[in-house]
């Protein structure tokens, strides 16, 4: 198992271009199963959970491969439909390819997805989406087995509002499934990500037709074929939002290139609310998902209030990377986690670092302090390694993180990214025995 060994104090200069996005490529992925036509996606990061996808799709009877920066899919077999339990595992995401089996397939089976360290993770609204589309859908031997009666899903009103708002994969499940349906879907309480509206324009690029990606009622007419298609990837909102935090923390100044800044607003709000400046260079009316944008971070950050929310609030995938900002600012933070309220696996962590944070069921209140020092810390999921990865290099001595294979999982080789920008990253092998 890899480590990262982070001297800290350095700040960061230079700039850096965003990737495409991990949880777009995901569903677009997974749309490959949608058609035998040929599927290219540009600009797909080169990551462990894509390759766990594409792992499955190849099981699937889609196969894939790689030209210049972008993925070529193609479907030659579509007999098989059953995603096993052991790709799964690896990858919660799996839980994509229901929805497109099911509408083109008449049939799939695909292992119930367990929890992880980030919460229970309950695929309920994803099944009632697809039941109020027709489908048949028990539970045996831990598998999701559904059933289109006749071979086709019909469409239908959905409801995809939860207790903790909507469904982010499930949407992209219903909305992926609807396309290949029988008449008139419409999903109400959709969720309004920005990877559900690149959804949205791959499948309308195959042939689908969609009105309302990124409001919360979505309307699909069902149409009987879709065909193959080119798409590029949206940059990466969150990779963009860590690399906005990185600068912050390390006092230094950036310059990101191809960043999503319109799907950044709340966290920009909140960077500019502790202090950081966050400028856009180029003109944003004109692509304001692709702007080049300089962040530069203050002596000392001010202390701040955020509430994760479903977008256009808060992401909760950069909770995480904003309480390492919140533990050094000049004051007291307040933090609510509304998505996953369980996502807290980073206090601790951050605490054997100096932190002081309190916490309270899913508010953490931060008492800022003046610097983090160096300790060795655990990686627990995604989003909490990347926390650490920045908390070590604002920290002052050496950070070693452990289980760095989590942050692999959605940064592509970050200690090389960051390195020109002057953090000393360096990944060592752990010695084991
Ligand atoms: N929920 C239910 N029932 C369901 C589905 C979800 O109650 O059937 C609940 C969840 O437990 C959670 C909330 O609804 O409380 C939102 O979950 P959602 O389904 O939107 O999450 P997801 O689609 O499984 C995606 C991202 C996550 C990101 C969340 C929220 C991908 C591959 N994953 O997950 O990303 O945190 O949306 O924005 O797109 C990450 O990248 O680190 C990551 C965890």
């Amino acid at each position: 198992m890899d480590v990262f060994v982070i001297e800290g104090g350095r700040p960061l200069h230079g700039s850096i271009r965003v990737n495409g996005s991990k949880n777009a490529s995901l569903p677009l992925l997974a749309a490959g199963l949608l058609t035998c036509e040929p599927l290219e996606l540009l600009d797909v990061p080169r990551l462990a959970d894509i390759a766990n996808m594409r792992r499955l799709l190849d099981r699937l009877g889609c196969e894939s491969g790689e030209s210049g920066n972008g993925v070529r899919l193609r479907t030659g077999d579509e007999s098989a439909s059953h995603a096993p339990y052991e790709i799964v595992r690896t990858m919660r995401a799996s839980i994509c390819v229901l929805g497109p089996l099911l509408a083109r397939r008449g049939r799939a089976r695909v292992s119930m997805p367990g929890g992880c360290a980030i919460g229970d993770r309950p695929v309920d609204l994803h099944l009632r989406g697809l039941r109020a589309l027709g489908a048949e859908i028990e539970l045996e031997g831990g598998d999701i087995v559904a059933r289109a009666p006749g071979g086709r899903l019909r469409g239908s009103t959905v409801f995809l509002g939860g207790t903790f708002g909507s469904t982010v994969l499930g949407t992209a499940n219903v909305m992926s499934a609807a396309a290949l349906a029988e008449g008139r879907t419409v999903i109400e309480s959709a969720a309004c990500e920005p990877e559900i509206v690149d959804l949205a324009r791959l499948l309308t690029a195959m042939g689908a037709r969609i009105e309302g990606a990124g409001s919360p009622r979505i309307t699909v007419y069902g149409v009987r074929e879709l065909a193959g298609a080119s798409h590029q990837v949206i940059p990466d909102r969150i990779e963009a939002g860590t690399f906005m935090y990185a600068a912050a923390l390390t006092r230094g100044e950036i310059r990101l290139e191809n960043c999503p800044l319109d799907a950044l607003m709340a966290v920009r709000e909140t960077l500019e609310e502790a202090g950081v400046e966050v400028h856009a260079e180029t003109d944003v009316s004109r692509d304001p998902m692709r702007a080049t944008v300089r962040v530069r971070g203050p002596d000392r950050p001010s202390p701040f209030t955020m509430t994760t929310q479903p977008h256009p609030g808060f992401p909760t995938d950069l909770q995480a990377q904003a309480m390492a900002l919140a533990s050094v600012a000049d004051g007291h933070s307040v933090i609510t986690e509304k998505i996953f309220p369980e996502r807290f696996l980073h206090v601790a962590e951050l605490q054997r670092m100096g932190a002081k944070i309190f916490r309270q069921g899913p508010t953490a209140v931060i008492s800022g302090v003046e610097a983090l020092r160096g300790a060795p810390v655990m990686a627990s999921d995604l989003r909490a390694s990347a926390c650490l990865v920045l908390a070590g290099l604002a920290a002052s001595g050496t950070t070693v993180l452990n289980r760095v294979y989590h942050l692999d999982r959605g940064y592509e080789r970050l200690e090389e990214r960051l390195g020109p920008l002057g953090a000393s990253i360096t990944r060592v092998q752990e010695q084991t025995g």
